[in-house]
């Protein structure tokens, strides 16, 4: 019997939580702000001495950031016809994107090409292939956690570059309240999806390995958890779960876990003024050179 195909975590419950938290962390709006100054930039000088830009997005998920970068990507280049590929291994998440781009009439033009696979089996499918489809913008937005192979993806990705084209990295700053987290509670937290926890210093270490060019920056995100530290909250409750990549995290851990766990959420991972509790989600985008 052939092996069952791997799948992404992003499937019911978790997609729901999934979403709650973007609700709650206002991530998506901050890497908006951020992309939509910096983007138009990158992509005038992508665009530059091309007749069309081919896009790529590596674990897009619902679509929400992409359908805003290929809207901008349209309005700054509107004489460049655009074409997009999607990965995604959520069939939920890609049934959602689906539904935003047929709601925006504008993306309508673009002629998308729906992958919905692992990376993983992307780059098996792709490598042995004579007439590998390239690419001027690829981006992977907080989704490298997940990968079997941090480098090997990094390296199969950015040989799908065209000439003048970018990898974009978008990914949880090392030293940020989730790496701390999770690096502290490595053994509680880390399980078969998430065997180890990888941030922005285990990105640029692979970088440095494979000798690429990049440039780094900063989108700061901070958001309120101090709901989480009240076991009556149901709002506080579903966050600490999400954060811990448990359904429930409550009944997940021991006292003592969840107590070390609070501590560190606390003390090391927020700052708190006036009672009010503000995680640090800063994150890091890095756009790797072709
Ligand atoms: C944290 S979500 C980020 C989604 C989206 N980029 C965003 O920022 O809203 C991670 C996404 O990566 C997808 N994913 C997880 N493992 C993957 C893999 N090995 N290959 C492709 N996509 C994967 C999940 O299905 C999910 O959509």
């Amino acid at each position: 019997m052939a092996a069952e195909a791997k799948q992404s975590s992003y499937d019911g419950s978790h997609v729901e939580n999934f979403e709650f938290y973007l609700q709650c962390s206002g991530e998506h709006e901050s890497i908006l702000h951020f992309l939509m100054k910096h983007l138009p930039e990158e992509f005038e000088r992508i665009g530059a001495d091309k007749s069309g830009l081919a896009v790529l997005g590596v674990g897009s998920g619902g679509g929400e950031v992409d359908v805003q970068m290929l809207s901008l990507m349209q309005s700054t280049l509107s004489a460049l016809p655009i074409t997009a590929d999607i990965v995604e291994g959520s069939t939920e998440l890609v049934a959602k994107f689906k539904g935003l781009v047929t709601k925006t009439d504008h993306l309508q033009k673009i002629p998308f090409t729906w992958h919905t696979m692992l990376s993983e089996e992307y780059m098996q499918k792709t490598k042995g292939r004579g007439d590998v489809k390239t690419f001027d913008f690829i981006h992977m937005i907080q989704m490298l956690y997940y990968v079997d192979d941090l480098t090997e993806t990094i390296k199969f990705y950015h040989s799908l570059l065209n000439k003048n084209g970018r990898l974009m990295i978008i990914i949880e700053s090392a030293n940020s309240g989730w790496d701390t987290l999770w690096r502290t509670f490595s053994k509680e937290l880390c399980n078969e999806i998430l065997p180890v926890y990888r941030s922005s210093s285990d990105v640029l270490a692979s970088l440095k390995s494979l000798g690429l060019k990049y440039e780094e920056h900063f989108i700061p995100n901070t958001f309120d958890i101090t709901e989480c530290f009240d076991p009556n909250s149901k709002t506080g409750q579903h966050l600490i779960s999400f954060m811990t990549g448990r359904e429930n995290f409550y009944q997940s851990f021991t006292p003592r876990v969840r107590a070390d766990i609070l501590n560190v959420l606390r003390s090391k991972c927020s700052t708190e003024k006036e009672g009010k509790v503000s995680f640090n989600s800063e994150m890091r985008c890095v756009f790797v050179y072709a």
